[in-house]
């Protein structure tokens, strides 16, 4: 077999074969295919794309490229839960402990952020003393012991995606619906889960933008699970305004905690609520939705949820008080109103604009190397629908240098869009694919 024969093969539309997919993916690990090659293959697959057996192929392909942990020593049917990435995204850190508080383990590998997206290890790591890093024996340990553990990703899940992943980040070929379900359902395969619930994102603050496109990328990916033996369910959710009030690692986390004492926004709540209902289903808990829904509210209602965080906290050797206690997470220099300076309705809170000033303010990394600051970020005061007047805040920034709120406050002034007719918000979930739809 020689590379070139398979680039113009998939570069012509034509479909690869198993041992093709194997070729090329085990040439790049080893080091015998070089970037070129990969470049031009990654790049007809962004023109021509790939059926769902392709897309598997490459995906076991890549999950099999390294170590696939065994979390066999782990009573029960492990649900793991994963976001294609989003602005104030903040369900992880609520869905995992109020699933665990209900008997579903949860081991969960995650990872940071980069760009405009945020990332649960980051967040996690703005409580005063959390861990993440565990080792396998102690992950597992701790799933058996209290039902939950939150890490992140180590380097030997699915090396051939991380090489393949900065390839594709530098040219041009990160947003194809084939290349995203493999890169994402290899490391979900590779961290040992029995299923999973995707949360696929759609809109502006979304890899996909449309709706289709958003639906495409989840029955791909739940086709791969099907095909794989991991039984998935993914929701499409809406990405067209950030996800609930906090933007930033602590002031996530503070979202996080409020969410789980029955305080949090209506929007965050209600996803919560929805994806651990059905890693409910998936652990075999109950068939019922209605009942899924009966038992975590039940959770919300009589704190487990929370204790179950407070739990996870301290095991990992973070301070478990911070659930009782905001104000023991970092908390930022300055916190400066944004004012809206005309009155009517919000038709719009750009995620990407609001990602990117938080970005910009330290909360999220321009760059891996970037150093990130935990306290910092933008609490929204208002969403998508609201009635505001003049005057009245929109947000506020908190920042730890002077400097930078005046340009962040600019531009959430910008991604607050305001008009005089009242529109009906996009739903917060579009629909949900599960195996019998693909
Ligand atoms: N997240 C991933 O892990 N991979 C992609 O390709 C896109 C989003
Ligand atoms: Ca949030």
């Amino acid at each position: 077999m020689h590379a070139v024969d398979i680039i113009r093969k998939k570069r012509d539309g034509e479909n690869l074969t198993t041992e093709e997919i194997e070729f090329i993916i085990d040439g790049y690990v080893s080091g015998t295919i070089p970037d070129y090659q990969i470049s031009a293959f990654c790049m007809a697959i962004f023109f021509q794309g790939m059926d769902h057996e392709e897309t598997t192929d490459l995906t076991l392909k890549m999950a099999n490229s390294g170590e696939i942990l065994d979390l066999s020593s782990i009573q029960g049917r492990k649900i793991d839960k994963h976001s294609t990435g989003g602005v104030g995204d903040t369900t992880t850190l609520i869905v995992a402990p109020l699933a665990a508080s209900c008997g579903v383990p949860v081991a969960k590998m995650s990872g940071r952020g980069l760009g405009h997206t945020g990332g649960t290890v980051d967040k996690l790591e703005s409580i005063p003393g959390y861990k993440v890093n565990l080792s396998p024996r102690e992950f597992m340990e701790q799933v058996n012991r209290i039902g939950v553990s939150i890490v992140g990703q180590t380097g030997e899940l699915a090396p051939a995606d991380k090489l393949l992943y900065a390839l594709r980040d530098v040219t041009a070929t990160v947003e194809s619906i084939p290349l995203i379900a493999s890169s994402i359902m290899s490391k979900k395969i590779a961290a040992g889960a029995d299923g999973f619930v995707l949360d696929v994102k759609v809109g502006r603050g979304a890899f996909m933008k449309t709706v289709d496109d958003a639906v495409e990328l989840a029955k791909t990916m739940v086709s791969i699970g099907r095909l794989a033996k991991k039984e998935t369910v993914a929701l499409v959710t809406d990405m067209n305004q950030p996800l609930g009030r906090g933007i930033g690692n602590s002031l996530e986390v503070k979202e996080a905690v409020l969410t789980l004492d029955g305080q949090g926004p209506a929007n965050l709540q209600e996803l919560c609520l929805t994806l651990a209902a059905e890693m409910l289903i998936l652990a075999g808990h109950t068939d019922q939705y209605g009942e899924a829904r009966r038992i975590l509210e039940g959770k919300l209602k009589n704190k487990a949820g929370l204790q179950k965080l407070a739990e996870l906290i301290e095991a990992q050797g973070g301070n478990p008080k911070v659930v009782q206690d905001l104000s023991l997470l970092p908390t930022a220099q300055y916190q400066e109103p944004v004012l809206a300076k005309q009155s009517g309705y919000v038709t719009e809170i750009d995620p990407l604009a609001i990602g990117t000033a938080a970005m910009y303010l330290g909360a999220g990394r321009e760059t891996k190397e970037s150093q990130i600051d935990l306290a910092v970020g933008i609490e929204l005061k208002h969403q998508v629908g609201d009635w505001i007047s003049q005057g009245e805040e929109l947000a506020i920034i908190h920042a730890n240098k002077e400097t930078d709120i005046q340009e962040a406050a600019q531009t959430v002034r910008q991604a607050f869009h305001i008009h005089q007719n009242r529109i009906s918000p996009n739903p917060l979930i579009y629909t949900k694919i599960t195996s019998k739809d693909v």
